[in-house]
């Protein structure tokens, strides 16, 4: 066996902040309660029900990750966060329909005493959002002050031994790296000068940082995934990751498209349509956050089937995505994919996938794990881009010199063997020679 990593134990409480009170912050909140307490299980969290294999297939060995890699008990999860809302967790539960009303009650006492700080707020970065609990401050590096000391507090009132943070916010307006964001004393200098092109998730980002505290992005807006940042979080020991929760469509994207290219199959169109009604839905009705959304979910197709690799099959594929905001589905989105393939000799086939998901309980076990296992890279002293993590995400961070893998499978391989290579345990290969010798 190979020397495991070190490890510190989880010792004490974890506390977790998000950026955003909304649909995904409070279905996890709830959910977190009612599995703690009995009521329910964590289905879809890898985390709490998956399983690794380790060794031989012979030896039997499958433990739970969670009792492999101990990742931080859920009981000792403390939970906080910002909004633009003054709302308790309770009341934007209730608001964001989620949960049905049993559920809700079950969580209700739980969720009422968790009411979220002041937000780092700019309506220029979400035009369809308004509201009144929102930071004053002179400067932008006065805002990242605020919240640097509301991370301080949190954890000092709690009595926690370390902080987590999720940015469950509200999608930005579309944004590409600039000058200000390529190294930390340019990014800094633009904070105290107010430059326009600092949105507020890269002031929450630049706080959780500079406390030490691991940060992930849920949404596809630009945030942590840039050099000054992404330097900085390596220069704090600090592990970074996004981008963009892997939830309904896109996660059945990265499922079906490497079963096509596994069997040689071409493709010429995807065209993908959502109906969704909830705050996400509405703030994605503005073209700015649009457009950010649009890039996150375009991205997969072209990295899983790499038409320059396949130009025969994948050379001339046209991919759309539309995204509809329809009130009366609220949280209940509805993902309809037309995918034209073609087989032997190019005749054409059809497929037709209509997924009536509910995003919220697809994004909050993602969330969960997504806290657990940042938690335990900086345990492991583990900086930076955590790219075994791209399992989670639409469009995965990863070095500039590599391109992001999105296939899902790969993803989970890459993440199990993350895992065995953390406790030392040999990777796995599914070589398996060794049983026909
Ligand atoms: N639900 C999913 O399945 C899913 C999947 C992928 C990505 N996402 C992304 O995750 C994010 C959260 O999704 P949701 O469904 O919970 O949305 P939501 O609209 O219900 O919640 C977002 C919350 O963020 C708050 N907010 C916006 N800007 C803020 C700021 N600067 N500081 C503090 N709070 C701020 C809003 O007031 C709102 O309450 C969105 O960006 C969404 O695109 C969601």
């Amino acid at each position: 066996m190979r020397r495991p990593v070190s490890i510190t134990p989880p010792t004490g409480k974890l506390g977790v902040l998000t950026p955003g009170m909304g649909a995904v912050s409070t279905t996890l909140m709830a959910g977190v309660e009612l599995v703690r307490r009995g009521e329910s299980l964590p289905v879809g969290s890898l985390t709490q029900m998956g399983t690794i294999r380790l060794g031989k297939r012979t030896e039997g060995r499958i433990p739970k990750i969670k009792d492999f890699v101990r990742v931080a008990e859920l009981s000792d999860l403390v939970f906080g966060g910002w909004d633009v809302f003054p709302d308790s967790a309770a009341q934007a539960a209730a608001k964001a329909g989620v949960l049905d009303a049993k559920d809700l009650a079950k969580a209700e006492k739980f969720l009422k005493n968790i009411r979220p700080m002041k937000a780092a707020f700019d309506q220029n970065y979400v035009k369809n959002l308004s509201g009144s609990n929102i930071k004053k401050a002179k400067t932008k590096f006065d805002l990242a002050e605020q919240l640097r000391e509301d991370i301080r507090d949190f954890k000092k009132k709690n009595k926690l031994d370390r902080v987590v943070m999720l940015w469950c916010g509200s999608t930005e307006v579309f944004q590409k790296p600039e000058d200000i964001h390529k190294d930390l004393a340019s990014f800094e200098k633009a904070m105290k000068t107010n430059h326009p092109s600092i949105a507020p998730s890269q002031l929450y980002a630049y706080a959780a940082i500079s406390e030490g505290v691991p940060y992930a992005n849920g949404a596809p807006n630009l945030s942590v995934d840039f050099p000054a940042l992404e330097e900085y979080a390596r220069a704090r020991n600090v592990p970074i990751a996004g981008k963009d929760f892997k939830t309904g469509q896109t996660l059945m994207k990265t499922i079906l498209a490497p079963g096509f290219k596994a069997r040689m199959l071409g493709l010429s169109g995807w065209f993908s349509t959502n109906i969704l009604g909830n705050r996400d839905g509405e703030v994605l009705e503005d073209p700015g956050s649009f457009k950010t959304k649009e890039e996150s979910k375009l991205g997969a197709l072209e990295y899983i089937l790499q038409p320059r690799v396949y130009p025969d099959l994948y050379g001339k594929f046209t991919h759309k995505v539309r995204i509809n905001y329809y009130p009366p589905r609220g949280d209940n989105k509805e993902g309809w994919d037309n995918i034209d393939i073609f087989g032997w000799l190019g005749y054409p086939m059809q497929i037709k996938v209509d997924f009536l998901c509910r995003d919220s309980i697809l994004a909050a076990p993602i969330a969960l794990d997504l806290i657990l296992f940042l938690d335990l890279a900086k345990r492991a002293g583990m900086r930076g881009i955590q790219e075994w993590l791209s399992f989670y995400f639409k469009s995965p961070m990863c070095a500039p010199e590599v391109y992001p893998e999105h296939d899902l499978f790969i993803q989970l391989m890459k993440l199990k063997n993350t895992l065995r290579w953390m406790m030392g345990e040999e990777m796995i290969t599914h070589l398996g020679a060794e049983y026909y010798d």
